[in-house]
């Protein structure tokens, strides 16, 4: 069995990385940590830094997740800023900004980032969908209001959510990588 550490304050993230991780031969240690993200408009380079910080605080190779929620008709927004539009506007916010707009088109993208001291590697999963008419019940962050393509409704309702997930694609290539380094 592997070992990875996963750094993050979000437990809801981490119940979905030990469910995808576990089954791979990849045992998931949560430490729950708050960790600097730096203001810049590549989820690429906040995810870097953040995994640098976690192994700085650690000494040992850690994982972090930084994710974006992409709308299409608002150019991309909130992309860079979910969490923060998710803390203030929230679900019903992003729905009233979509009100009676006809593209609801949007992706989720999650980017995994790995440091071992050495290393940084990055592995993203990305997933198309849309933006639901409503708000369903259940879930968490924006899962009430995201349906990914081929499913008939949101991330909240699914029954197995990493059947479709941004996570699970991205933790599926950095599966793939770290069981054969
Ligand atoms: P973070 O900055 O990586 O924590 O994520 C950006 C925002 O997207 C936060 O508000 C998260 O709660 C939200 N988010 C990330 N992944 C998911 C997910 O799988 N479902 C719902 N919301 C998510």
């Amino acid at each position: 069995m592997r070992r990875v550490t996963f750094a993050s304050t979000n437990q809801n993230k981490y119940r979905e990385v030990r469910s995808i991780l576990g089954p791979r031969g990849i045992d998931v240690e949560f430490a729950k940590m708050e960790l600097v993200e730096i203001q810049s408009d590549s989820l690429e380079a906040i995810a870097k830094e953040k995994a640098r910080g976690a192994f700085s605080q650690m000494s040992r190779p850690v994982i972090v997740e930084d994710d974006g929620l992409f709308i299409d008709a608002l150019s991309g927004f909130p992309g860079q800023y979910s969490s923060y539009v998710f803390k203030t506007i929230g679900n019903a916010g992003i729905l009233k900004l979509l009100s009676g707009m006809h593209d609801r088109s949007a992706s989720f993208v999650s980017l995994i980032a790995f440091c071992d001291g050495k290393d940084v590697a990055v592995f993203e999963g990305k997933v198309a969908g849309k933006i639901s008419e409503k708000e369903a019940r259940g879930g968490w962050g924006y899962d009430p209001i995201f349906v990914p393509d081929g499913a008939k409704c949101t991330y909240a309702e699914l029954e197995n959510k990493n059947d479709y997930s941004h996570r699970r694609k991205a933790l599926d290539s950095f599966a793939e990588w770290y069981l054969h380094l």
